[in-house]
C-alpha cells in the first residue's frame, strides 16, 4: 500500500489536521504528516503542529504579496515531494497554479452535502445557519477535489447527519465536525489503498 506524503494548510482550530495526524499516529492511516502552512500566525493549527514536532511555515498576505505566496506555497510544497495537499479550514482561495502543481490531487472538506450550502460566503457557522434556516432534515460533510471554483471539485466522500428539532446552528456545528474528522481520514486511506483513484 502506498504511504501518502501529506502538506496541510489551515487557518483556525486545526482539528481536522489534528484527527489525521492522531490516525496516522495510531496506525490507522498509511500516511505521514510533513508540513504545515497557515496564513493565521495565531491559530489552533499551529499550535497543534508545534506540539506534534511539525514544520509550519505562516505566510500571510499581511507580509506577503499574491505572488510572493504563490512562490512560497510551491516551493514548500516542492521541497517536501508530498502527495496530497490537504486543506483543512484553509480560508483562502488556492490559486489554480498551486492546483496545477500538484496535479489537482488537492483536498478540502466542507461542513455540508455539497453541492448544497457551498460557494462563495458558505463557510464556519454560515453553513450551518443556512441549513436550519432552510428546515432540512440531515446535512452532512463532504471531502472533495479542490478546482478552481469554491466548494465544485469533484465528490470523494460524504456523510449525512440527522438534525433534530431543538438543533442549534452551534449544536449541529458539533455533530458535523466529528462526522468530519472520521470521513477525512477514511477518504485519504481509501486514497492510499487504491479505493479512491487519483494516482
Ligand atoms: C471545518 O468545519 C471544515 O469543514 C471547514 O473549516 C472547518 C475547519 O475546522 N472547511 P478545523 O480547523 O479543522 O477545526
Amino acid at each position: 500500500m502506498k504511504k501518502l506524503k501529506l502538506g496541510f494548510m489551515a487557518s483556525h482550530g486545526g482539528s481536522n489536521m489534528q484527527a489525521i495526524i492522531n490516525n496516522i499516529k495510531s496506525g490507522n492511516l498509511s500516511a505521514s504528516a510533513e508540513f504545515l502552512i497557515s496564513n493565521n500566525s495565531n491559530s489552533g493549527a499551529i499550535e497543534k503542529a508545534v506540539k506534534e514536532g511539525l514544520p509550519y511555515y505562516h505566510l500571510s498576505n499581511k507580509t506577503f504579496n499574491d505572488e510572493e505566496m504563490k512562490s512560497r506555497i510551491t516551493s514548500i510544497t516542492m521541497s517536501y515531494d508530498i502527495d496530497l495537499l490537504i486543506l483543512a479550514g484553509y480560508m483562502k482561495k488556492l490559486p489554480n497554479e498551486i492546483i496545477d502543481l500538484m496535479d489537482g490531487k488537492v483536498l478540502n472538506i466542507h461542513p455540508a452535502l455539497l453541492p448544497k450550502y457551498g460557494g462563495k460566503g458558505m463557510f464556519g457557522m454560515n453553513v450551518h445557519k443556512a441549513v436550519i434556516e432552510a428546515n432540512e432534515s440531515e446535512t452532512g460533510a463532504t471531502v472533495h477535489l479542490v478546482n478552481e471554483k469554491y466548494d465544485d471539485g469533484m465528490i470523494l466522500k460524504q456523510e449525512k447527519v440527522k438534525i433534530s428539532k431543538d438543533e442549534t446552528p452551534e449544536s449541529l456545528a458539533k455533530k458535523v465536525l466529528s462526522i468530519e474528522h472520521q470521513i477525512y481520514s477514511q477518504t485519504i486511506q481509501e486514497i492510499a489503498e487504491g479505493k479512491i483513484k487519483l494516482f
